[in-house]
């Protein structure tokens, strides 16, 4: 078995780079990351993941070294490569996103986290998510705030996806909370209340949306004057369970990051003329918090 001691990285992830291109899954040996001065354990996990790997727990070999498995993570298990047969149901109960729970992956559930407590999620009356699927994002409004608190609020989720929503009527039988099944273009057409906090998760930059028309409207029909945002942009791509950092981009075989970069800045500048403080934030999701200023 291949034993590392004191290669650079680059001799390193050159021959990890060669020998996974046969085998799914490549066994090492390294020099055990708890003794001063070795490579930590993250610059392993780190190289796991630039390599579409996951990495088994380490074995132990003696007090020196351990014994390091990359498995690849197999790529076609990915919603993003999935045939598509009803666009409605792309994200519904029989894909393979709807079995991934975001708020059981650290970054992201510390960026969703850090956005809720900057809006004082427990101080707002009317919450409405957009793309709510099976209700994630409101369980952990849930979680977070004291159970009167969450009663007296109102939640309102839309989503085109049936099954998704049939999901997240059962989650949530409350009256306080609602799900529309309904194309989020036609948004009016539902007649609701204005919101003090919209949120958006990974959706606005669905193909079936027009993001920069659309988000204007958001501000100027659906949000209360003193009312807050969360847009979750993804800079990461689910691979077979895992959460790969960066972005997935029409036209390459990397991650590359224009597309979410000019979303990003072109709803910062926006929310800004309407007088709104801007914070962004977060690592695989890319949060972006917007308070009205003097309020
Ligand atoms: C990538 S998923 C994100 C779901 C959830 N916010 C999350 O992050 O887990 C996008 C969601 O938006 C919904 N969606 C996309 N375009 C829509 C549209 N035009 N009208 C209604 N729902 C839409 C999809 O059905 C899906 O549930």
């Amino acid at each position: 078995m291949k034993k590392f001691t004191n290669e650079s990285l680059l001799k390193i992830t050159t021959y990890l780079e060669e020998a996974l291109k046969t085998t799914t899954s490549l066994s090492f040996v390294v020099p055990n990351p708890d003794q001063e001065n070795n490579r930590n354990f993250k610059t392993w996990v780190n190289l796991a993941e630039l390599h579409f790997c996951t990495v088994l727990t380490p074995k132990f070999i003696d007090k020196n070294f351990i014994q390091l498995t990359f498995k690849k993570l197999n790529q076609e298990s990915s919603f993003h490569s999935a045939p598509i047969k009803n666009k409605e149901e792309k994200y519904g109960t029989d894909s393979i996103f709807f079995n991934i729970n975001k708020n059981e992956h650290p970054t992201f559930l510390h960026a969703y986290k850090k956005a809720l407590e900057a809006v004082k999620v427990e101080k707002r009356k009317h919450v409405l998510n957009l793309g709510i699927n099976k209700g994630d994002e409101f369980e952990l409004i849930q979680q977070l705030i004291e159970p009167k608190v969450f009663d007296n609020m109102s939640f309102v989720g839309i989503d085109h996806s049936k099954s998704a929503l049939d999901f997240a009527n059962k989650r949530f039988p409350k009256e306080n909370v609602e799900f529309f099944q309904h194309d989020i273009n036609s948004i009016k057409e539902l007649n609701l209340e204005k919101s003090d906090l919209i949120i958006s998760i990974g959706t606005l930059q669905s193909p079936s949306i027009n993001y920069k028309p659309f988000l204007m409207s958001l501000v100027q029909e659906h949000l209360s004057h003193d009312g807050a945002f969360i847009l979750g942009f993804p800079n990461s791509r689910w691979i077979d369970g895992e959460l790969i950092y960066g972005a997935k981009a029409p036209n390459y075989p990397y991650s590359e990051m224009s597309l979410l970069y000019n979303d990003v800045i072109f709803a910062k500048k926006y929310l800004q003329q309407k007088k709104f403080r801007v914070t962004i934030t977060g690592r695989e999701y890319i949060f972006l918090t917007a308070t009205k200023i003097g309020l």
